[in-house]
């Protein structure tokens, strides 16, 4: 039985998926405070799936899972992740993704269960000091998020040293995409991701897309990101568990494409993909937006056996798909 905390969650829920695919059974934990019960009720229908609400800052709900269910490993994904947020207020992120998690790893000792694979985030290399950022890039948070992951990630490295408890850290860059078959795909309100941002402006007359900053030091101005599809990411999850399970070691990955995009780059990608002018507003920068983000991923690809297969164009016309039905399931409520 694999645990996946934040599994009625946009990653999360296409980890199940991809574990569903495999025949593994999955025990979902989740509050449900970003995630979706639709999303949980889909995933029921692909294999043998079982749902407890709970919340990870409350250690009576995850010991009482740990009390009805076996658990081999965990893949946790539970978390709040928006980076502005984080900035306005820090309490919120880390009682809830610093404490959530040293509730769950208690829980974990408790019962004995040693492997744990972790969604961590490029936002723990801070602005880089070269691109391609590889896993050796110092890490240097500059948003209370990116801060809370990396004290996790030292965590684990301590638990590791004391009590034998093995973790994979995956570094994600910008996760995009949905499920082939959109079953699941990105499901979050506010939506903050530049994809289901551009491709929600093709839905309503009035919906207008803003990219901010067009005077970056890159090719055509606008910020350049490294997207990976949610797909890929997923079957990385998998590998990772099966690494920890055949008695590797406590270890990290970045999870990228070696490859970056502009906005101005994915912006014209979504309108090949949509057929659609979409109505764009120039604003001026972020702050804290560095001018590019792209990963070395060599070692998840030689340690994993990871390869990633899809591309920008793959993840924006799964994503658009998926837009679809979510647009359709938004009108019908
Ligand atoms: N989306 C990205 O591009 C990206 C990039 C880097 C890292 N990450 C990380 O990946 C993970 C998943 O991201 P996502 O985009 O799927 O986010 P999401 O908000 O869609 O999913 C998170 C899930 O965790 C649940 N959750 C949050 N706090 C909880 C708690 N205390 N107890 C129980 N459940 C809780 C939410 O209800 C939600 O279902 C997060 O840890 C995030 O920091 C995401």
């Amino acid at each position: 039985m694999i645990l996946v905390t934040g599994g009625a969650g946009y990653i999360g829920s296409h980890c199940v998926m991809a574990l569903l695919d495999k025949g593994f059974e999955v025990v979902i934990f989740d509050n449900l405070s970003t995630g979706h019960i639709e999303t949980v009720e889909t995933l029921k229908k692909y294999g043998n799936v079982h749902f407890i609400q709970g919340d990870l800052q409350n250690i009576k709900d995850i010991q009482n899972l740990f009390n009805q269910y076996s658990v081999d490993a965990v893949i946790h994904f539970a978390a709040f992740s928006q980076v502005g947020e984080s900035v306005k207020n820090p309490q919120k992120y880390y009682m809830n993704n610093v404490g959530g998690t040293l509730n769950l790893l208690s829980a974990m000792l408790e019962n004995d269960v040693k492997y744990i694979v972790f969604s961590s985030t490029a936002a723990t290399y801070g602005e880089p000091e070269y691109i391609p950022i590889d896993e050796n890039h110092p890490q240097n948070p500059i948003n209370p998020y990116g801060q809370t992951k990396l004290m996790i990630e030292k965590i684990m490295d301590d638990y590791d040293k004391a009590y034998g408890l093995k973790s994979v850290r995956l570094r994600y860059f910008n996760v995009a995409g949905a499920d082939s078959l959109s079953r699941v795909g990105e499901w979050h309100d506010p939506e903050t991701h530049l994809i289901p941002n551009i491709l929600k402006s093709t839905f309503g007359e009035d919906k207008v897309f803003k990219l901010f900053g067009t005077d970056y030091p890159t090719n055509d101005g606008t910020c350049i990101r490294d997207y990976i599809n949610v797909e890929d990411l997923a079957q990385a999850h998998l590998l990772a568990l099966n690494y920890l399970q055949n008695g590797g070691k406590t270890n990290f990955f970045n999870l990228g494409t070696n490859d970056g995009n502009s906005n101005k780059e994915v912006f014209a990608a979504c309108e090949k993909v949509t057929g659609k002018n979409i109505p764009l507003e120039i604003c001026p920068r972020r702050e804290g937006d560095p001018a590019s983000l792209v990963a070395e991923n060599t070692k998840a690809k030689t340690t994993l056996g990871w390869n990633p297969k899809n591309n920008l164009e793959d993840s924006i016309q799964k994503a658009y798909a998926w837009e679809k039905v979510l647009n359709e399931r938004l009108i019908n409520v």
